[in-house]
């Protein structure tokens, strides 16, 4: 089977032929039909997170179960699943207290790229590949553990659910289950990409008041109005704290920066009413420091961040694609640009030129 394999940073992906291992205890085998081109793989593969190589990138994935490993209970061949950025072992403190996003295996699979338990099942010749997230979607088929998987229904488009494996369910989740979000409350939503759009569907769905969005692009901003924005701010030719303290009189409930940009993250942290909350959604270089004024903190704002929005996988994934299925939350809106998996180059670069919205390989 084909895969794109990163041999190391800031160079092409090749696609190559690579051999796949049979699923091990509690994994299974999924044929990916679609799968996300995000930004979080580029932080990988221009070297602003540490990952092993060489490696098999891609974790918003779609697909179909083919064949189930010893011990999987909870899958069977011909389910349809979306795989899950963020991995969660269902027994860890994290798991039992009800944040599966924050499991404790969740960052050693990522900053590793293996399967859970540390192994790998791919391999280009006698040579062994890492897996990316654990998943390595950008690939015809993958071996994951049962936990990256969610199962949903039969008659959701695979190219559009794909996008709830990371970016799609990271913006909903973060606008309505990290902010707390009650009907009626304002919030400012810096980045139009694919999550900050995202957090504008989840925050629409959530009944807020003012959603204000912020980005340095017409076209994104026309998009967030598109999705349910109500103001829309273009940080290019006006500065966007002082016209959200006049939208909202004083500051909104809440701010989200979907970009991963220190300096817009002080912004949006500016850009909150006291006692307000800063929720830090884009993933920034490692390395880079955000700061603040203590006496902010005086005033009750709250600085937080989420992973995947705090979504909880099992319950939310199929509600958002039934909420999808209904009309309710046009996810493919968001979807400028359709690729096969030979195109992957010339889609990581588009969407680093900042053509696309959000884009897909489709199988
Ligand atoms: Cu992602």
């Amino acid at each position: 089977m084909k895969a794109a394999i990163m041999y190391e940073t800031n160079k092409p992906l090749k696609v190559e032929k690579v051999t796949l291992d049979e699923p091990g205890v509690n994994e299974v085998l999924v044929k990916i039909m679609a799968t996300g081109i995000c930004h979080s793989d580029l932080h990988f593969m221009k070297g602003e997170m540490p990952a092993a190589t060489p490696v098999v990138p891609g974790h918003e994935g779609a697909g179909i179960v083919e064949k189930v490993g010893p011990g999987v209970t909870t899958l069977q061949p011909g389910d349809h699943v979306v795989l899950m950025v963020s991995f969660s072992c269902g027994k860890c403190r994290f798991c039992n207290e009800g944040s599966p996003t924050q499991c404790i295996e969740n960052l050693p699979i990522m900053s590793m790229a293996t399967l859970p338990g540390g192994h790998t099942r791919l391999h280009k010749g006698d040579q062994a590949l890492q897996h990316l997230f654990g998943l390595a979607s950008y690939a015809e088929y993958t071996v994951v553990h049962e936990r990256s998987c969610v199962k949903i229904r039969d008659d959701a488009p695979f190219e559009v659910v794909c996008l709830l494996g990371c970016g799609v369910s990271t913006g909903i989740g973060a606008a309505i289950n990290t902010t707390g979000l009650k009907p009626g409350e304002s919030i400012a939503v810096f980045g139009c990409g694919g999550v900050g759009l995202s957090a504008i569907m989840g925050a629409k769905l959530a009944g807020a008041g003012k959603i204000i969005a912020v980005d340095t692009l017409s076209k994104k901003l026309k998009m967030a109005k598109k999705l349910g924005a109500d103001y829309m701010i273009n940080a290019k030719k006006e500065e966007p704290i002082g016209r959200i303290m006049e939208l909202t009189g004083g500051g909104a409930d809440y701010a989200l920066e979907c970009i991963g940009n220190v300096d817009v993250m002080a912004q949006a942290f500016a850009s909150i009413r006291y006692g307000g909350k800063f929720i830090v959604v884009g993933m920034a270089p490692l390395g880079t420091m955000v700061s603040a004024a203590p006496f902010e903190f005086l005033l009750g704002k709250t600085i937080t961040g989420t992973v995947q929005g705090d979504i909880k996988p099992s319950v939310d994934i199929p509600r958002y694609v039934d909420l999808f299925m209904d009309g309710k939350l046009p996810i493919d809106k968001l979807i400028s640009h359709i690729y096969s998996l030979d195109q992957i180059n010339d889609a990581f670069r588009a969407l680093e030129r900042g053509e696309v919205i959000r884009s897909i390989i489709k199988f």
